[in-house]
């Protein structure tokens, strides 16, 4: 356990990693991955899984990306940014790959898991379809997202008990245990908070088709439809190489910074998650705001020549 889920990823990263050890990324990744493998010392391979593959490394992809150094696999599903899910069959294939490498470990950030948008409202872990896995899966989550306790700083790591020690070592010489009440916070969330979970993943969906809806409607803007997370990806196909109010849109970058000068409207570029010409909003916000966002965008769209 640490002060967020954040930490642990980073504490697992100083566990395993010897200096040059390679550790794969399916790009678009969060954003803190490949600075946090390199502050570990090691080798960022980004794999980039585009739009025809849902967002998704494919274990075709995998195999050819291991090489000798590969120490560890980073998955993230649902992802941020894109919310795409790993379905059982896909981490079944690239569990097979997996089987096949042995000395490759798999940190699997869990952190929106409980937020997804299939039946079971839970989304598929590699253990489920592979449980001999555990050995070498460290498996992190956090109260951040699903319990909406960002502020209360506490996420954890499940994984083999030489991992978890080494990671509490790291951790005992580079920060104290997070604060007492956020623990008791935490525990009482899990134990007894279910059902808000359950209550907010039905705002989430309502939430996630209105606003898919109403950018649909704004022409050269293409939002991915997420499984789960409370993240909109949005392409730009035909935005960037326009002209707005005298300048020329270069990348995802410029419109993000003009859609916030301009129309007060918080977008991440798609640059920052290692993919261009996309953007990525929040839906977790009000239907008011998320109307009013959509205007906005109409708006910023109606200058572009
Ligand atoms: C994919 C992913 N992992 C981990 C975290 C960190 O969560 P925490 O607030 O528990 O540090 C975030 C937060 O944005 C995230 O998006």
């Amino acid at each position: 356990m640490a002060s967020g889920a954040k930490f642990v990823i980073f504490s697992a990263l100083n566990a395993i990693l010897d200096p040059g050890d390679e550790v794969i990324i399916p790009s678009p990744y969060w954003v803190s991955y490949p600075t946090m493998v390199e502050l570990a010392h090691g080798v960022p391979k980004l794999i980039t899984c585009g739009f025809e593959q849902e967002f998704k490394l494919t274990a075709m992809q995998l195999q050819s990306a291991i090489t000798s150094k590969t120490k560890a696999l980073l998955l993230n599903s649902p992802s941020n940014p894109t919310g795409a899910e790993y379905s059982r069959e896909e981490l079944k294939s690239l569990a097979k790959v997996l089987d096949a490498n042995p000395n490759i470990a798999v940190i699997s950030d869990d952190i929106y898991n409980q937020l997804s948008f299939n039946e079971q409202g839970l989304s598929p872990h590699i253990l489920n379809v592979a449980p001999h896995l555990f050995d070498r899966c460290i498996s992190i989550n956090g109260v951040s997202k699903a319990y909406s306790m960002t502020g209360w700083r506490i996420g954890w790591a499940v994984g083999p008990q030489e991992v978890i020690k080494a990671m509490g070592s790291y951790q005992s010489q580079t920060t104290g245990a997070p604060c007492s009440i956020s623990q008791w916070a935490s525990v009482a969330a899990i134990k007894g908070c279910y059902d808000e979970v359950v209550k907010s993943l039905v705002f989430l969906k309502e939430r996630k088709q209105l606003f898919t809806q109403l950018l649909e409607d704004i022409p050269g803007l293409v939002p991915f439809s997420p499984q789960g997370a409370f993240y909109l990806w949005v392409g730009l196909p035909d935005w960037l190489g326009k002209s707005y109010r005298g300048e020329i849109l270069r990348d995802s970058r410029q419109v993000a910074e003009k859609l916030l000068e301009d129309q007060k409207l918080a977008v991440v570029p798609g640059l920052e998650f290692g993919l261009e010409a996309y953007l990525r909003f929040s839906f977790a916000a009000s239907e008011e705001d998320l109307k009013r966002a959509a205007q906005r965008l109409v708006q910023f769209h109606s200058e572009l020549s």
